[in-house]
């Protein structure tokens, strides 16, 4: 017969991610050197198996549901023989990359047992991870925590709201890991921390994953093998899902990560230095980390490029002239540097092809990165790069 335990260890479980065992041996007064002999613990619990075979089942029918995300050409001028692609993650019926990394966030605790009906998934985020968690917490019926910088733009708040999620603002961003682990703690809930389980969840061999996707649509392709793919770095869970993937299915291309002012994820790298931070936080909404996060896979990664914020969100402006379109400036970090590739593959007189990303929509920074008020309040001037990049235009040479 089956004995099915649901007492409170079993929610403390939850909340320490995995930890329980620890957990109990700490506070169990037993003896645990001996095993009482024929000993059986049985914790098949058949009603909470029932509740996670629903949610992976919503989880799964929601990538069911979900076609594919364009790969889109960017018009750079032919006789250069240099193709430029940006995955368009914005999408995503959550707008951003981080609806893949949502889904496999919720894959990964639900089947490792870290999520409970009835009890709130928390998570700190910069707030596009929120949006998405917040919809998967919605789809499965568990409450939903997000902790984020109040600076997180009022579209990303409204977003999370709308899909029934609940924000906790933190003054300092580098309070968000902490207080996101008490909120759980105290709540009985699971602390998702991306930060931590960004690379392990996503399937990187294969799954349909960003990369497996990128390389089917550039099969027909003039260059279908990119010279370059680049990434930015938010966890790092991106690009390092990119990586693998390339490494595994034993590919040329090369990964780069474009990083922005104020992140630590740069010099981490340089310097072969986890333990690297920054005093200030990063402007540009979902990349830039003032410490080098657990999923950034550091030794992965090929080129990594510093990005000054005035040149991402330049880039996204002409962006906007290049194909009507706005974009994130996490978008306009990564596409900077693809600028400065084409520029460089142009002089050596290579060809060949490049992707990006667009991360998400420039909707959601109407106030922000678009808006010339904010532009000014934070010192950040485009003019120059703007030039830099009429001129990319015409010559082909980004200076
Ligand atoms: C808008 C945006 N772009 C890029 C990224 C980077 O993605 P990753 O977390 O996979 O490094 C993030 C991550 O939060 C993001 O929110």
């Amino acid at each position: 017969m089956r004995f099915v335990s649901a007492g409170a260890s079993s929610v403390g479980a939850v909340a320490s991610s995995g930890i329980s065992h620890k957990l109990e041996a700490m506070t169990d007064s037993h003896d645990h050197t001996s095993v009482p002999a024929e000993d059986d613990i049985d914790r098949y619990d058949p009603q909470a198996r029932q509740w996670l075979a629903g949610a992976i089942r919503a989880v799964k029918s929601d990538a069911n549901r979900s076609s594919d995300t364009h790969l889109l050409h960017v018009p750079l001028p032919s006789d250069w023989g240099i193709d430029l692609y940006l995955k368009d993650e914005s999408s995503h019926p959550t707008g951003s990359l981080k609806h893949r990394l949502a889904r496999s966030l919720f894959l990964h605790a639900l089947c490792n047992g870290w999520i409970r009906p009835g009890r709130p998934v928390v998570e700190a985020s910069s707030g596009s991870t929120a949006v998405s968690e917040a919809y998967f917490a919605q789809l499965i019926g568990v409450p939903f925590i997000a902790v984020m910088a109040r600076s997180t733009s009022a579209q990303k708040i409204s977003l999370i709201e709308f899909y029934g999620g609940t924000c906790h603002f933190v003054d300092n961003a580098n309070e968000v890991y902490e207080v996101a682990a008490d909120l759980a703690a105290e709540s009985g809930g699971h602390y998702m921390d991306q930060f931590t389980y960004a690379e392990r969840a996503t399937d990187w061999r294969g799954n349909n994953n960003i990369a497996e996707s990128i390389f089917d649509q550039m099969s027909s392709e003039t260059h279908p093998e990119p010279s370059w793919i680049i990434a930015t770095a938010g966890t790092g869970g991106t690009s390092a899902t990119l990586a693998r993937y390339v490494r595994y299915t034993g590919r040329a291309t090369g990964i780069c990560v474009a990083d922005p002012d104020n992140s630590a994820f740069f010099a981490g790298w340089r310097d072969h230095d986890p333990a690297a931070t920054t005093d200030q936080g990063s402007r540009i909404e979902g990349i830039g980390r003032q410490r080098v996060e657990a999923s950034f896979i550091a030794s992965s990664i090929d080129r990594m490029m510093h990005v000054p914020d005035a040149a991402a969100i330049a880039s996204i402006q002409l962006l906007e002239t290049l194909m009507g379109r706005r974009a994130g400036a996490s978008t306009g970090t990564g596409l900077w540097a693809a600028f400065r590739i084409v520029s460089q593959m142009k002089a050596a007189g290579q060809t060949g092809s490049l992707v990006s990303l667009i991360c998400d929509p420039g909707e959601r920074y109407l106030d922000k990165y678009y808006s010339a008020q904010w532009l000014t309040e934070a010192a950040i001037d485009t003019t120059g790069y703007r030039e830099r990049l009429d001129e990319f235009m015409t010559t082909g040479v980004l200076k």
